[in-house]
């Protein structure tokens, strides 16, 4: 019997394409990694930038890829899969933007933030509002993990900030004001960590694409929240890396069930 309450693992930016930026051996290692954990995970994020270029073959070679994988898997687009008309085929080939899912005590939001043809982000008064109505009104047990593309806060290490989040300070005040647990993030291509109020905001690096950031290389991050509501955030090397990282926070606000 686990004693985790939930165990995601939490993907991003693979960038999967045949033309170029993409590292199809770490990709087929990250799955292989993830099919040999243990415990098994409750789901798997996937916080966009699935294709690179957006186009169909992309999209038919990413389906081939992750649709593969034997667990739950939910999916929101970056700013990659929305160039081209791509946001199109996201919807065709991947599945629907803007839904929720609740799997155990975990409600999990998942909103569109690309801008078709733009690297920059935006949620706008609708989606903020989403946030809101969903999240404000659940019961205090309830874990609420939203899943967005862009970071809503700066990330270290991730160099010259630009293709923002546009409303990134509106988006923070309506995530705090909602008590959202945990905001699961991609895009800067670098793992982060960080705890904002009652808010833990988790980036993760990029799982397949040459761009990489310095030394830190190809990751993917294993989130475990306990039935004490620690959240413990494991940084898994995809090539092997030295480096352990690992972050470790109390969701303080939180009953123990
Ligand atoms: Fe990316
Ligand atoms: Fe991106």
């Amino acid at each position: 019997m686990s004693s985790f309450k939930l165990r995601i693992v939490h993907i991003s930016d693979t960038h999967i394409t045949r033309f170029g930026m993409h590292l199809p051996d770490m990709l087929d290692k990250c799955l292989s990694i993830i099919s040999e954990l243990d415990p098994k995970p409750d789901v798997i994020i996937h916080s966009g930038d699935i294709t690179d270029n957006g186009v169909l073959d992309d999209y038919e070679l990413a389906c081939q890829k992750l649709r593969a994988i034997s667990h739950e898997i939910l999916f929101t687009p970056g700013n990659h899969d929305e160039r081209n008309y791509g946001d199109s085929l996201f919807k065709e080939m991947i599945g629907p933007v803007d839904f929720e899912v609740s799997i155990g005590k975990a409600v999990f939001l998942l909103l569109d933030s690309a801008v078709p043809d733009s690297d920059n982000g935006r949620l706008g008064r609708y989606r903020q509002g989403l946030i809101t109505s969903k999240f404000k009104a659940l019961p205090e047990d309830t874990l609420k993990i939203l899943v967005l593309h862009h970071h809503t806060i700066p990330v270290p290490f991730a160099g010259r900030e630009k293709d923002i989040l546009e409303d990134a300070g509106d988006v923070l005040r309506v995530v705090l004001d909602a008590g959202v647990d945990l905001v699961l993030m991609g895009h800067r291509h670098v793992r982060n960590a960080i705890q904002v109020n009652n808010t833990v905001f988790v980036n993760a690096g990029t799982v397949s694409c040459v761009r990489t950031r310095g030394r830190l290389g190809n990751s993917f991050n294993v989130i475990d929240i306990t039935k004490d509501n620690i959240v413990n955030i494991n940084v898994v090397n995809i090539n092997g890396g030295k480096e352990e990282t690992r972050w470790v926070f109390k969701l303080a606000h939180k009953q123990n069930k």
